[in-house]
Formats: C-alpha cells, sequence, structure tokens
C-alpha cells in the first residue's frame, strides 16, 4: 500500500507517451514538502514541456487530464509554471488505513524475491574487535533485516578472518612469551595481548630499521624548502611549489614522530627492551609460523584449533550484546582447500597470468593487479574471496552478493568483481556496500586515551552505563522500576549506538559522541523510543483495548492538517524501504522514522487524543497513534533497536 505508487501508477502511461526515460519523469512526483501544495507534487512537466515545445502549464493540464484521477485525487491543481498538485481523497485513504491497521507489514508489499548473499561483520579473529567492526555489524544487520522483511531470501554470512597472518603471531607470542596463568585464566585477554605483543616488537624493529633513511629524507626537505625560500623563482611558481613540499615534510614529520614513539614505548620499559633486543627477528619469525600453519604443520594447526574456539567465544560475547545472529560464519579458513583450483581455473581461462612469479589478474582500469598467488606460493585474501564467490553461487544459488567492507578496502572489492564477472559470474550482482570511518574529537580515527583502538565490548557496556543514567534523570518519580530502568537502559544503549552509525549517509566518517548519542531530542534512537513509550502510555492512561481499537479502522478522520501529515507519513513506509534497498542506505531508514517522530510530536501538540470529547475523533486519533507506534516499533526493530513500552 502505497499512495506514492498508486500515483505513479496513475501517470505511467500517460508519461510513456510523452518520454523514453519514464522513470526519471515519475521520480519527480513526489510528497509534498507543505500541504498548501497537496499531498503529492508532481514536478515532471516543465522538463518534458521544454524537450517537446508545448506550454508547460498546457502539457501539464493535459497530464492531469488523461491521467485518470478521480477515485484517487479529490483536487488536482496545475499551478504556477506547471507544477501538479494533487490532494488525495479521504475515502481513499480510509480504505487504506482499513488495510494497514488489519496488516502486521503495515502495508508494506513484498518484492520479488532474489537470493541475497549479505557478508557483513567479517572480522579478523584472535584480534580485539574494534569500532571499525561496529559499523560493518550494525549496517549490515539492518541491511539484511530490510531485504528480509521486503520478501527477499537472504543469507547473512560473517566471512571472519580466521587464517590471516595474526595467527602467525599469535602462535609466535605463545610459544614465547605467554603467561600460563594469564592465558588459563582469560585466554583471549590473553592471546590479544601477545598478539599486541608481538605487534609492537615488530613495529619496534622496523622503526629502528627506518629510522635513519626517516631522518635524513626530514633533513633533504627541510633544506629543499630552505632552498626554495631563498632561490630567485617566479613568486607565483615559488609559493606554489613551497606549498607542496611543506605538505610532504608534514607527512615526514608525522610518520618520523609516529616511530619515535613507537620506539619509545619499548626503549622506556626495561621488560620490553629486553624482550626487543632478544628478538630482533620477529616478524620474519611470525611470518614463518603463519606459512607453517598455512602447509599443515601438526603443531600450528593444534594451537590454531585450540585458539579459535576462545576466539570466536569472544566474538559471540560482542555478537549477543549487539543482538546480531548470522545464518552462516564460514571464515577463511572454510575455503582453503578450494584455493589451488580458483588459481588453476584462473588460469586455464587464460585471466591469471605469471607476473614477477607472482599469478596475477590484471584489470583494464587497475594499475595494481589481483594477485591470487604470491610468489613463494601462498595464496591470499583475494583468492579467498573468488572461491567464496564461486561457493556460494553453486551451494546457495546466490544473485545478489553483497559486501559491508570499510570504503578503505574499495579497490580490492573492484578488483573483485571485475574477475568475478570474467570469470563466468557476470549475472551475479556483486556489490560493495562501503562505509567510512568511525572518528574521535580530534577527527583522527577514534582511540582510546592508551592509543589503542577501542574495545568493542567496553565501548558497549559505556553506553548502557550512560544510558542507565539518563533513564534515571528521566525518570524523577521513580515509576520504574530497577529491571525495567536496566532493560531500558539496554535498549537506549545499545540502540543509541546502533542509530548513531545508522543515521549517517554510511559513506560518510562520523565523529563518535557520547552526548549527541544519547540525546532526548534531535535525530536519535532515544527521541524515537521515547516518542513510541509515550504512545504506549497513552493507551496505558486510558485503558484502551487495541484490538478493538484496531476493529474501528474505518473511524478514522482527517479533519486536521496534522493528522493527514502524520497519516500520509506512515503510509509512506514502504516508500521509504524501497529507497534502503535501492541505495542499501539504512539512514533513509532512520530519516523515516525521524520524520515519522517529528509529526507525531507536531499532531500531539495540535490535536488532544484521550482529552478530546467527541467519541468519534478521539477513536480516529486513538488510530492514528496506534499506527504511528507500530510503524516506529517495526522501523526501530529493522534497524536493530529495541522499543521499550514504557520509559
Ligand atoms: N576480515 C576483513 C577485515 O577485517 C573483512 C572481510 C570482508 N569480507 C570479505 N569477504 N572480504 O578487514
Amino acid at each position: 500500500m502505497s499512495a506514492l505508487q498508486e500515483i505513479r501508477d496513475r501517470f505511467t502511461p500517460v508519461l510513456a507517451s510523452l518520454t523514453d526515460d519514464v522513470a526519471s519523469s515519475l521520480s519527480m512526483i513526489r510528497s509534498s514538502q507543505d500541504p498548501k501544495f497537496g499531498d503529492f507534487q508532481a514536478n515532471c512537466a516543465m522538463p518534458l514541456a521544454k524537450k517537446s515545445g508545448v506550454a508547460p502549464r498546457d502539457l501539464a493540464q493535459q497530464m492531469v487530464d488523461r491521467a485518470e484521477l478521480d477515485d484517487l485525487c479529490e483536487t488536482v491543481e496545475v499551478a504556477g509554471p506547471g507544477f501538479i498538485n494533487l490532494k488525495l481523497r479521504t475515502d481513499w485513504l480510509q480504505q487504506c488505513a482499513r488495510e494497514i491497521v488489519a496488516d502486521e507489514r503495515l502495508g508494506v508489499q513484498r518484492v520479488e524475491p532474489k537470493k541475497i548473499v549479505i557478508d557483513y561483520s567479517s572480522p579478523n579473529v584472535a584480534k580485539p574487535m574494534h569500532v571499525g567492526h561496529l559499523r560493518s555489524s550494525v549496517i549490515g544487520n539492518c541491511l539484511e533485516s530490510v531485504l528480509r522483511f521486503l520478501g527477499h531470501d537472504v543469507i547473512s554470512d560473517n566471512h571472519i578472518g580466521d587464517w590471516g597472518t595474526q595467527f602467525g603471531m599469535i602462535i609466535f607470542g605463545y610459544q614465547n612469551f605467554v603467561d600460563e596463568n594469564a592465558y588459563s585464566n582469560e585466554p583471549v585477554a590473553e592471546l590479544a595481548r601477545l598478539y599486541r605483543l608481538v605487534n609492537q616488537l615488530s613495529d619496534y624493529h622496523e622503526a629502528c630499521r627506518k629510522q635513519p633513511a626517516l631522518e635524513e629524507q626530514v633533513e633533504n626537505i627541510a633544506e629543499q624548502i630552505e632552498n626554495l625560500e631563498h632561490s630567485e623563482e617566479d613568486l607565483k611558481k615559488k609559493k606554489k611549489a613551497l606549498k607542496k613540499l611543506r605538505s610532504e615534510q608534514g607527512g615526514l614529520n608525522e610518520a618520523l614522530s609516529g616511530m619515535l614513539l613507537k620506539r619509545d614505548a619499548v626503549d622506556s620499559d626495561t621488560e620490553l627492551q629486553k624482550l626487543a633486543t632478544g628478538h630482533s627477528d620477529i616478524a620474519r619469525l611470525a611470518r614463518l609460523e603463519t606459512a607453517k600453519l598455512h602447509s599443515g604443520d601438526e603443531t600450528n594447526r593444534a594451537l590454531w584449533d585450540e585458539f579459535l574456539p576462545a576466539c570466536m567465544k569472544a566474538l559471540d560475547h560482542v555478537y549477543e550484546k549487539l543482538g546480531v545472529s548470522f545464518d552462516k560464519t564460514l571464515g577463511e579458513s572454510f575455503y582453503q582447500s578450494m584455493l589451488a583450483d580458483v588459481v588453476a581455473d584462473l588460469t586455464k581461462k587464460g585471466l591469471a597470468i605469471c607476473s614477477d612469479g607472482a599469478i596475477c589478474v590484471f584489470a583494464e582500469d587497475n594499475a595494481a593487479p589481483f594477485i591470487v598467488q604470491k610468489s613463494d606460493g601462498a595464496f591470499t585474501y583475494a583468492t579467498t574471496d573468488l572461491a567464496t564467490i564461486r561457493y556460494r553461487v553453486e551451494e546457495f544459488g546466490a544473485q545478489i552478493m553483497l559486501y559491508v567492507v570499510d570504503t578503505r578496502q574499495s579497490e580490492h572489492f573492484n578488483l573483485l568483481m571485475d574477475t568475478a564477472r570474467r570469470w563466468g559470474y557476470a549475472d551475479v550482482e556483486i556489490q560493495h556496500v562501503n562505509f567510512g570511518t568511525v572518528l574521535g574529537d580530534d577527527r583522527r580515527p577514534f582511540k582510546t586515551r592508551s592509543g589503542d583502538t577501542v574495545g568493542l565490548e567496553s565501548l558497549l557496556d559505556e553506553a548502557v552505563a550512560r544510558a542507565y543514567d539518563v533513564v534515571v534523570a528521566n525518570d524523577p518519580a521513580g515509576s520504574l522500576d530497577e529491571d525495567t530502568r536496566k532493560s531500558v537502559a539496554e535498549a537506549v544503549g545499545i540502540g543509541g549506538i546502533k542509530y548513531a552509525d545508522l543515521h549517517h549517509n554510511r559513506e560518510s566518517d562520523y565523529v563518535f559522541n557520547w552526548d549527541k548519542m544519547l540525546a532526548k531530542n534531535g535525530d536519535t534512537a532515544t527521541y524515537i523510543q521515547y516518542a513510541n513509550a509515550r504512545i504506549n502510555g497513552i493507551f496505558r492512561k486510558g485503558e484502551i483495548d487495541l484490538a478493538k481499537l484496531r476493529s474501528e479502522a474505518e473511524s478514522l478522520q482527517l479533519e486536521h492538517a496534522s493528522e493527514r501529515r502524520l497519516f500520509l507519513q506512515v503510509l509512506s513506509f514502504g516508500d521509504a524501504l524501497a529507497v534502503v534497498q535501492r541505495e542499501m542506505r539504512p539512514n533513509m531508514l532512520t530519516q523515516f522514522l525521524f520524520d515519522t517522530a517529528n509529526r507525531f510530536s507536531t499532531f500531539y501538540q495540535d490535536c488532544p487524543v484521550l482529552k478530546e470529547e467527541d467519541d468519534s475523533v478521539r477513536t480516529s486519533r486513538l488510530l492514528l497513534c496506534d499506527l504511528t507506534a507500530r510503524t516506529l516499533t517495526l522501523g526501530l526493530a529493522l534497524l536493530g533497536i529495541d522499543a521499550p513500552k514504557q520509559m
């Protein structure tokens, strides 16, 4: 049930006789921003008239005359230079109301189902999960829910990185530095410590090695700048060159100070210093452990088998807090036995060729190749992703594959899509649903004071703790019992974090901000949750029997402009979801819910509900309240956010 779709359908045959590009004309039929222009506006007559040389107002009038709108619209006006303003008939809206009130899908129609595999979250295990993984988990989970709700056959797959170089580092760390006690008490924390330690020591040696050369570069560039400053060069050219050099200098200085920090962290700590001296070749040795694992070494395989379940348990902990689960968790290790065949097949088909000892697929428009086997024989992330595509098509019959992964992997996915297409998967629709970075106040990737990327789990705990304070502050009368407060804090905290992520355009970076995220007013989960709780409060106070209310759907009246605007909003739920699907953008759903909550708030200011004396108006307004609450609750659920009835 969509009023917009209905109007577009009426105009479609008319437009088809006027233009080849019906779709772009249809996209110019929209709901009106201002009710004084009716409920919907069609602005397509002007551009069409320009092409055909007819006066725009005349063309608009012709379109209106031919569109057969009598049963749908109360008034249709041609205004200004050729706008068409449409106001829907109230009896038509009442018919819609009867249908959506009785429908648990609130009138949202199912689409033609496709088999969709959505790859999201997909962290590298054995490293602590960080806030970057939050985005993929939250965006991916929302898209999964929306696509499934729209009727698609969706498989979510957590393509965990369980076979990468981090395991070599952990194996090396375990064999050299493990604290047995810590390991038996908290294996994952200890493994994470080992990972960080090996990383730190490797970085330290790399810094020591690279420092002299970098210092020389820094000196060089300073000299170049100095010379240029004193040169007789044309002023404009000089300015430009200086600007370029200074920016290079900035980058080099930054790299150098990063390096010095890494050195200093170890040099200033006698324990670390000792470890560093004792393991100068640590990076290479850790890589060797990875290679041994990959080539089937028994000891390393046994360690991997021991580490993995602990890592998975820690991950599940986070997913449980987030309320996210997957249909499949087929990580990189799952595909290992298929990789040799992938390379053989690509080679046989002439797609992959040997270049500098490595086996590569070259794309037309990308300088760097897609390396499917390195010169040392190792398969890569790319090989695994190709094997995964084949598996998903053969085993699941995937027609669409979505990858909810950081924008920084765009090159990888472009090459992957290009290779897959040429490999024989041209009819599979593959999309990189990319997203930006979470930033701290300093506009750099979000970090804690200690300099670590924030652990995801402690972040979620903090969200709930802060939300608890918000809940308590908003309940001065103490009407919520302790259990309710806790469960509301859970919904507000986790919901707040999710919403803050989802309401940004996914491609943008955004700054993580607790206060904004949990604010009671503004574009937040809290605001929408409160709107829903408020409606449920009305029902409690009025002791409303919802089943009875819903059986009176024919009572809906839309006399007041705010009532009408609210109802039209609820009625456009399916339109919003269609845009989420078309653009893979959860923020189109958050925007819809925010608008809905806002329109409810205006309605509630303008129109008394329980205090309304006229019974039929009161029933009508209660129906609107109920539809709003159901829309907010369902919409939040699709975002992965709970909607408490009381808060
Ligand atoms: N494990 C990767 C990372 O953390 C993301 C994997 C995304 N999925 C994929 N099929 N490549 O960067």
